[in-house]
This record gives structure tokens, C-alpha cells and sequence, in this order.
């Protein structure tokens, strides 16, 4: 099968084949990169290569990488791509299952325990079989987790873990839990699980190790700032308004300020809103001035700001200029 033909299948057909076994010849590594590219993501060899392998090995994906790289935005497209739902979870240090999992809508039983004692129909009943009325499943608050293993018919959602390095221990030991088994339990109601995992994307951004047996569950990826050509393109279908020569100078210019050793060293979303605004001001191309009016959509600690001018912004220009030129 060649690329062209796996990019025609409709959506549907796309599940189909997440959905049975014939996955492994049904994509390749060149197709998922075609596919995502098509979907508005350029992935370099060693990312599509690792989407591939999550999605034929059936595996979690953990990506890593600085800030700004495109890990979120790869599960976004990975369910444009295969028309699954996309169910983000964010995590946040204290983040619980009461939040990610399940919750009681404590409300709604209230006021159907009020309305059937109104209406007289808990008079007799049995505390537990007034509890029991209490806890149905329409009374269950479905969150992340639960809704990514519900048994559903069409393509397999796209469960993103965002940020799992904000949450704290106990929540990655239950997140470990769930990833192996797909399954939870709610003790009032029993198992829920599902036969057809969903695609599972998790992010971190290292501001802690994510714990061995989370990763042991997970294929790894260290996602890298791109590549100057990669970023060009990158910029240019992002900001289609901006011309080759300002998207070479801005990728040029990112390139040499992530060598700086500051303190936030820019990424793709950085590079995409400084061409973007660059744009919008009506550059044609960078020179010191422009540069030092825009730096605050490309730089965002005050540091780096006097880093860069230390450095020289003249010295950045000309460093652009000829970089673009270069492989111009
Ligand atoms: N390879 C790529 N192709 C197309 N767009 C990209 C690519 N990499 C990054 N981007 C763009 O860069 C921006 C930032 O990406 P994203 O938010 O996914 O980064 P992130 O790694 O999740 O960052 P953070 O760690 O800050 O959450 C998005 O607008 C995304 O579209
Ligand atoms: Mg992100």
C-alpha cells in the first residue's frame, strides 16, 4: 500500500484499521508521516517513528521535551487524523481521581433524594435501598480516564495526559494502574473496561522524572526542537501570510538564540508567534530594529532579554541573514 493510498481512507476506514489487527501492514512509518503532515504537523523520522510504533504495538506514548515543541499539539492531530475523540486530561500538582476518573454528582443526588421523599417514595424503603437509588450510573461524573475506556463503536479515542509531570506520585501510581489494565473500578456500580484501548498520548515537560514503571508501560520519545528546513516549513504553513525570505531570517534568528544558554530558550509556538507578529507589523525582513520591538514574542523572561542584547541583536541579524541565505 503507498502513502497516497492510506491518506485517502476516509476517517472511518482509518478506525477500521486502528481497530483490527491488520494495523501492522496497514501503516508504515513513511504514512503515519504523511498523514500527520497532512493534518498540519511535520514530525521528523524519529517522532513518526515512535507514533507508528504506538500505534501498531498498541503502547502509550510518552513524549518528552522542552517547552514548546509540539508534543500536545501531536495528540491533537493524531485524533484529526483518525477521527477519534480527543479527551484531554491536564494534570496539575494535587490533580486526583475524583478528577481525572470519576465523581458523584453530590447535587443531582440531593435533589432526587429531596424529590422522592416529596413525593413519598423512600417511605419504607431501606437505607440501602435508598443509597442504592442514590448511586446509578446517571448520577456518575465521567471524567478523562472513565470516558477513554467506555465502550464506544467508531475509531478509538485519543486520551492525552498532558503535563503528567505536575501531578504528584500517588496520581502517576494510579495512572500506571490504569494504563496496564484499562480498566476501573467504581465500587457502586463494578468494572467498567474496554476491549479497544484508546490511543494513549502522555507529555511531560521534566520538571521531574517521570517514575520507571510508568515509562516501562510507555514508549519514550525525547521530542527536539526541529530542524532549521523542518521549522521553516513549519513557520511557512503555519503563517502562510509571511514570505520563505522573513520565515528563513525568524529560523535562522530562534536557531541562534537557542545556542544563548537562556534561561527559556524558544520553541516552534515561539518561532510560529514571532513571524506572526513580525508579519502583522508588515516586515519584510529582520533588521535590529524590528527585532527589538518583537523580542517580547519570542523571549518572555526579562534575562534573556538582556542576554540577547548582550550578545548583540546586530550580530543576531547578520547571524540570520546569513544562515537563511545558506541554505537559501
Ligand atoms: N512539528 C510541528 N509541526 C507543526 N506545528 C508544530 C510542530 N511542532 C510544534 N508546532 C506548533 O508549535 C506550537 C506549540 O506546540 P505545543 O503546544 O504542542 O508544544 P508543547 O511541546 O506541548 O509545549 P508545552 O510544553 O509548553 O506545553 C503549536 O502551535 C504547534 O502547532
Ligand atoms: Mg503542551
Amino acid at each position: 500500500m503507498t502513502g497516497r493510498e492510506t491518506l485517502a481512507m476516509d476517517p472511518d476506514t482509518v478506525a477500521q484499521a486502528l481497530t483490527v489487527d491488520t494495523v501492522a501492514q496497514a501503516l508504515t512509518v513513511d504514512t503515519v508521516a504523511q498523514a500527520l503532515t497532512d493534518h498540519g504537523y511535520l514530525p521528523d523520522e524519529g517522532l513518526a517513528t515512535a507514533v507508528f510504533l504506538a500505534l501498531t504495538l498498541r503502547r502509550p506514548l510518552l513524549l518528552e521535551g522542552e517547552a514548546g515543541v509540539g508534543k500536545t499539539e501531536l495528540a491533537k492531530v493524531l485524533a484529526a487524523w483518525t477521527g477519534g475523540e480527543l479527551i484531554r486530561l491536564q494534570c496539575y500538582e494535587g490533580i486526583d481521581a475524583a478528577q481525572a476518573v470519576y465523581d458523584w454528582d453530590y447535587a443531582r443526588q440531593l435533589l432526587h433524594l429531596r424529590a422522592a421523599e416529596a413525593t413519598g417514595e423512600t417511605a419504607g424503603k431501606s437505607t440501602d435501598a435508598i443509597e442504592a437509588d442514590l448511586y446509578q450510573e446517571r448520577f456518575l461524573v465521567k471524567r478523562a480516564v472513565l470516558r477513554a475506556i467506555e465502550p464506544r463503536t467508531g475509531p478509538p479515542p485519543v486520551l492525552l495526559i498532558d503535563e503528567v509531570d505536575r501531578a504528584d506520585d500517588e496520581f502517576e501510581a494510579y495512572l500506571l494502574e490504569v494504563l496496564s489494565d484499562f480498566q476501573v473500578t467504581v465500587p457502586e456500580l463494578g468494572v467498567f473496561r474496554t476491549e479497544e484501548p484508546p490511543i494513549v498520548i502522555l507529555t511531560s515537560n521534566r520538571t521531574r522524572d517521570v517514575h520507571d514503571a510508568l515509562k516501562r508501560r510507555c514508549l519514550y520519545h525525547w521530542v527536539e526542537h526541529p530542524g532549521f528546513e523542518r521549522e521553516v516549513a513549519i513557520v511557512r504553513l503555519r503563517v502562510p501570510e509571511v514570505s520563505e525570505a522573513l520565515a528563513r531570517q525568524v529560523a535562522a534568528a530562534v536557531e541562534a538564540m537557542r545556542d544563548l544558554s537562556l534561561y527559556k530558550p524558544p520553541g516552534v509556538a515561539e518561532t510560529i508567534d514571532w513571524a506572526a507578529a513580525l508579519g502583522r507589523l508588515g516586515v519584510a525582513q529582520l533588521d535590529e530594529q524590528s527585532v527589538a520591538r518583537t523580542l517580547g514574542t519570542v523571549l518572555k523572561y526579562r534575562e534573556d532579554h538582556q542576554r540577547v542584547e548582550h550578545h548583540g541583536i546586530a550580530d543576531l541579524v547578520k547571524q540570520a541573514f546569513d544562515r537563511g541565505l545558506l541554505h537559501g
